[in-house]
């Protein structure tokens, strides 16, 4: 066949060059698209490449540690698999292989509410003391959220999720086009009033409830012990209201460029939100994680250089998985961790530890 071999995969973007031409059409797009003219989605990454490097020389870094800690959880890198829904679009297993690929890693994964796998048998494909977090949708039936948060904390999740950049799903229009039907997803959740004439993204949109607002924060702190941690927070404003009501932690994210269109960077968010926690010494009161374009450990350290505790990556592994199953996710997370210990020492960081801001250059990034 003309597919290429995985070991013809030297990066992350690679993976990506081969799933487009090997997957179905209605999953590339639905996976690939971004929201309107997909300008966020392509900053997302372009962002990290504002941001350059001032490496330390003559630092012994002959020994290099790139474990760090996420919610609790002992990680070997500071990467997690997150949510991204319908996974069997992009392979018969769906869910699960990402899950298997994690476990081989030790890297954390995020289940999304909107699988195409069952909750339960995205928890039973882990191993061992394999660590996962449950990312949730708000139903406007509160008893149903209920419902999933009491049990993803009962089957053993270390964390809570919380969708808050959706109240309406963004309009991607490369997925509209292609006119999804999916007989393998798990979106039952609005029944028949789904509409699945206008592609995927219209077809889960029914299950989120546009009403959820700061008051609902404390009755999920009622109903779970899991860590919660807002996921789609944009500004510096709503992280400090995150730490004032509670949460553990926030994800600066965008949703993969696919909700508001020309909404900022992640990267470009955490530039602006540590300065502020440090100035008022709550650095250490919520973890403050990233997603969004991150495709080389380069932007995996730019990120922890400037206070990220971990980053979030979702399409390359989506596609790792959709053009060569458990094995291609594998080496796409092989890679990430070779290109992480390389450009470790490469500036002078032996752990996360030694990652700081003055190792970075940001006057591309902060000066416009
Ligand atoms: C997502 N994302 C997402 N987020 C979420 O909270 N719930 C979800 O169901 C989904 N579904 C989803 C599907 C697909 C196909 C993609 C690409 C993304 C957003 C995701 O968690 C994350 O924010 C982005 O994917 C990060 O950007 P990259 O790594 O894909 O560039």
């Amino acid at each position: 066949s003309r597919m290429p071999s995985l070991a013809a995969c030297y990066n992350l973007m690679d993976f990506e060059a081969v799933a487009r031409q090997v997957m179905k059409k209605t999953a590339w797009a639905y996976y690939s698209s971004g929201a309107d003219d997909e300008i966020t989605m392509r900053e997302n990454h372009a962002a990290f490449h504002k941001i350059w490097f001032r490496p330390r020389i003559l630092v012994d870094v002959e020994h290099i540690d790139m474990s760090t800690t996420m919610l609790g959880t002992k990680c070997s890198i500071p990467f997690y698999v997150t949510a991204t829904a319908l996974g069997k679009l992009g392979h018969p297993e769906g869910e699960v292989v990402l899950t298997k690929a994690a476990h081989r890693h030790n890297v954390v994964q995020m289940i999304p509410t909107l699988a195409s796998c069952s909750f339960d048998e995205i928890v039973d494909a882990k191993q061992g003391d394999q660590v996962q977090w449950l990312q949730l949708y708000v139903n406007k039936d509160r008893e149903i959220t209920r419902k999933i948060v009491e049990h993803a904390e009962k089957r053993g999740c270390k964390g809570l999720f919380i969708t808050v950049d959706a109240p309406q799903l963004g309009r991607r229009e490369k997925d509209m086009r292609s006119k999804f039907s999916d007989p393998g997803s798990n979106v039952q959740a609005g029944g028949d009033d789904i509409d699945r004439t206008q592609g995927a993204a219209r077809a889960i949109s029914s299950f989120i409830d546009p009403a959820l607002s700061w008051k609902d924060i404390p009755w999920f702190k009622s109903i779970t012990r899991m860590p919660i941690v807002l996921k789609g927070v944009q500004c510096v404003e709503d992280v400090l209201r995150a730490v004032e009501v509670g949460c553990d932690g926030v994800v600066l994210s965008n949703h993969g460029g696919r909700q508001l269109e020309t909404a900022r960077s992640g990267i470009e968010v955490l530039a602006e939100v540590m300065p502020a926690l440090r100035e008022r010494g709550w650095e250490k009161r919520i973890e403050v994680f990233v997603d969004g374009g991150v495709r080389r450990a380069t932007d995996i350290l730019k990120a922890l250089c400037l206070g990220a505790t971990g980053v979030g990556i979702g399409r390359p592994f989506l596609y790792a998985m959709s053009a060569y199953g458990i094995d291609g996710v594998d080496r796409a997370m092989q890679l990430l961790k070779d290109e992480m210990e390389m450009n470790m020492r490469l500036i002078g960081a032996t752990s996360v530890a030694d990652l700081n801001p003055s190792l970075l250059d940001t006057r591309g990034l902060l000066g416009g």
